[in-house]
């Protein structure tokens, strides 16, 4: 067990062995080789989940404001009102993180960019307030554009825990737990690999972002969340797969959010 009184030496060496330099580079990648053939399945899947719920092609509003003025009024909201989200917006949510878009035959791509088109991301969600759709932990299937439900019921105070106790997360309509699928991303970039997931998932929360901007909701990322518990949650190792972001979604009203904005 390293000593976590040595992290900044940690680190330290992270950056440094994840670093490229043109002087060592070609030596370093001598030995290596990557086979898109081989490489890990990218969907991950719960065929033995509770519930399915088919999620349906995105359907987006007649009328939204334009990219430009999503972008000037783009804003962190915690300040979440008690009112359920639709099921055609999380959709559009979910859709704009992590929504296939294109296919080039043996791997598909989607509206967020991924380092080496490798898509390491995966997305948990904590369904709390969203119309027709039972409260609970689910997984977004992303071939198959379905949720499935992992446990049913009402884990507000769960997804509160995990986020540090952040109260905004108890009263979100959904709160996004993306994990990273290490070895999809791994097994072509080795220690490099390390740095491209988090640039992956901070790709696909600007969409959600966004798109959450555009549907005048609020929406805020998180970097703060107990990892060990959200693990033991997810059932997931913490090494090999991991979380790597959160985010919570409520609907917002007018200037109320203001309120909430820390000195
Ligand atoms: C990676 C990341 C982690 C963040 N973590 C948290 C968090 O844990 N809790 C929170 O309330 N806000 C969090 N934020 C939101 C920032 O506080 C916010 O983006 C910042 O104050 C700038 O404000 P704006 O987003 O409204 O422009 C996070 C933002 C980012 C990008």
């Amino acid at each position: 067990m390293v000593d976590p009184n040595d992290w900044r030496q940690i680190c330290a060496d992270y950056l440094s062995v994840s670093s490229y330099d043109r002087a060592t580079l070609d030596a370093i990648w001598e030995d290596r080789d990557y086979d898109p053939k081989t490489r890990p399945e990218t969907y991950l899947s719960y065929p033995e989940a509770l519930a399915r719920h088919e999620l349906g092609p995105p359907e987006p509003p007649a009328e939204s404001p334009s990219l430009w003025e999503v972008l000037a009024a783009r804003r962190s909201k915690r300040n979440y009102l008690p009112e359920p989200l639709t099921l055609t917006e999380l959709n559009l949510l979910l859709w704009s993180s992590q929504g296939i878009t294109g296919d080039k035959g043996d791997y598909q791509l989607r509206t967020a960019p991924s380092s080496g088109a490798l898509f390491p991301i995966e997305t948990f969600l904590f369904v709390q307030r969203v119309e027709g759709l039972e409260a609970g932990l689910y997984h977004l299937d992303v071939k198959g554009w379905a949720l499935e439900a992992l446990q049913l019921g009402d884990l507000s105070d769960t997804a509160c825990e995990i986020a540090l106790d952040q109260e905004h997360v108890r009263k979100a309509g959904v709160t996004f737990l993306w994990t990273a699928v290490m070895e999809r991303c791994r097994r072509k970039y080795y220690e490099r690999a390390y740095r491209y997931v988090w640039w992956d998932v901070g790709h696909a929360a600007e969409n959600l972002h966004l798109a959450a901007t555009s549907l005048g909701l609020g929406s805020v990322s998180m970097g703060a969340w107990y990892d060990t518990q959200a693990h033991e949650l997810l059932g997931i190792d913490g090494t090999d797969h991991f979380t790597v972001l959160m985010a919570s979604v409520g609907r917002v009203e007018g200037s109320d959010w203001e309120a909430d904005r820390r000195a």
